[in-house]
């Protein structure tokens, strides 16, 4: 098992690229597949997660050769030429992957069946199968859990679904299942959840129309191959975010961050703490279709004093990922931080709001596990001590940017699933200082 050991009073500063974005990794590689004709990638994030997507995809038929330095080229075949899987497709660790190819199988006209690493056996998926049967497609879970069999050969219909739970994954299956449903299927949001399956649809020549809260596709359109540019990872770059603003006297540069607004509610409760943050957006290219593009920035960040703030329900979801390295923001910034309405983390990789407690607690900080958050005194800073990632990625990198203001080394432990999101994340914690060491 490998352990993360931080030492405490590193030098923070200077300039990070952090690696491409999962979530639009993971939805080009299934998009690019079913398109007509090829699709370049660049950008790609070449992590665990997304190169499970990667096999699973080549288990289906099709052609992708990646071509290193974050290059992908897949072959697309066409709605209708993916071919029946020999065996299981395991996606790992991967809930998109899981729940995006559950929306594209259950049209297909062979069985196919999910599974996943025993974090993925754990999480809740008649989420996605439920909406899917009520397409007529036939899709069983295992009392609610993987593995997901589906069986083939069922002609889909469109249906009007609003989502109980606030989840892209669940809105983007229900839209690759519907461009082979007959008719316009719709997806009302309860509240906004990341976009990037709706721009890359787009992209690919797919109408996609939006209505406020209502989002519309038509069944029967083909998608086109393309080219794509994968811009950095928001959740991957919130570490380096929050480590400039707890330490980076000098300023700390991330180049080439997606900042979808759907993602970065973290920079606006950080503003709202008193965080120093300055955001260079760069201008999309020209030729990309009309509501295609993911905005990006270079942003830079400095040292700050935080208070602490009670963030609104409403943001949660806009920065459902990051709140792991939020919390030790908090645990930061002077006063009490109260977070609620995020039940959701208890069902991410690990139960991310036990997980956190967890940590917290063995590094001194006072806090109150709730039932859907978190209450935080910050303000004290973190002992030394040792943490349990619980298997979890962005539970492991919280952890070691807190060592930063830690009066004594943290341990890490059982951080090799930082390998799902962000490969490289020693080597970029080192270059911005951090003093960190896998064993
Ligand atoms: C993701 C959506 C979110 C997020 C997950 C990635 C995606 O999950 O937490 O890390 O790629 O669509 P939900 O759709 O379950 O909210």
């Amino acid at each position: 098992m490998t352990h993360y050991f931080c030492q405490p009073g590193s030098v923070i500063g200077g300039d990070v690229r952090v690696p491409g974005d999962k979530s639009i990794s993971v939805r080009a590689t299934i998009l690019a597949s079913i398109a007509e004709g090829p699709t370049q990638i660049r950008g790609f994030l070449e992590s665990s997660d997304t190169l499970g997507a990667v096999a699973a995809m080549r288990e289906l038929g099709v052609n992708i050769a990646r071509q290193g330095g974050g290059k992908v080229l897949i072959q697309g075949v066409g709605l209708e030429c993916l071919k029946a899987p020999a065996r299981a497709l395991d996606l790992g660790n991967s809930g998109a992957a899981m729940r995006l190819l559950t929306g594209l199988l259950a049209s297909q006209a062979f069985d196919s069946t999910l599974i996943g690493d025993a974090s993925l056996m754990r999480r809740p998926m008649e989420r996605v199968a439920a909406p899917l049967r009520q397409m007529n497609a036939d899709v069983t879970t295992s009392n609610g859990l993987p593995p997901i069999v589906i069986k083939g050969g069922r002609a889909l219909r469109a249906i009007e679904y609003e989502l109980p739970v606030a989840s892209a994954q669940v809105k983007s299956a229900l839209l690759i299942a519907g461009l082979r449903a007959d008719g316009r299927t719709h997806v009302i949001e309860p509240i906004a959840t990341r976009d990037h399956s709706e721009r890359l649809l787009r992209a690919f020549g797919v109408e996609i129309l939006r209505q406020g809260n209502n989002v519309a596709i038509e069944g029967g359109q083909a998608l086109r191959g393309t080219s794509l540019e994968v811009p950095g990872d928001f959740s991957s770059a919130a570490f380096f975010l929050v480590l400039g603003v707890l330490c980076a006297q000098r300023g700390l540069t991330l180049r080439n961050v997606g900042i979808n607004p759907t993602r970065t509610a973290l920079i606006d409760l950080l503003t709202r703490m008193g965080a120093d943050i300055r955001i260079r957006q760069k201008d999309p290219p020209a030729d990309a279709p009309s509501g295609s593009a993911e905005p990006v920035a270079d942003i830079e960040v400095r040292a700050s004093k935080l208070r602490a703030i009670a963030v609104p329900e409403s943001l949660v979801a806009a920065c459902i990922d990051e709140l792991p390295i939020f919390f030790i923001a908090a645990s930061c910034a002077e006063g009490e931080t109260l977070v609620r309405g995020a039940h959701e983390l208890r069902v991410k990789e690990s139960d991310r709001l036990a997980a956190m407690a967890q940590g917290l607690g063995h590094l001194g900080v006072e806090h109150e596990l709730l039932a859907d958050g978190l209450w935080i005194r910050g303000g004290a800073g973190f002992s030394g001590g040792s943490v349990d990632s619980h298997g979890d990625h962005r539970i492991a990198m919280a952890f070691a940017i807190a060592s930063a203001r830690a009066s004594g080394p943290i341990e890490v432990r059982d951080v090799a699933n930082v390998i799902t999101s962000f490969p490289g994340f020693v080597q970029t914690a080192r270059s911005a200082g951090l003093q960190i060491e896998a064993l």
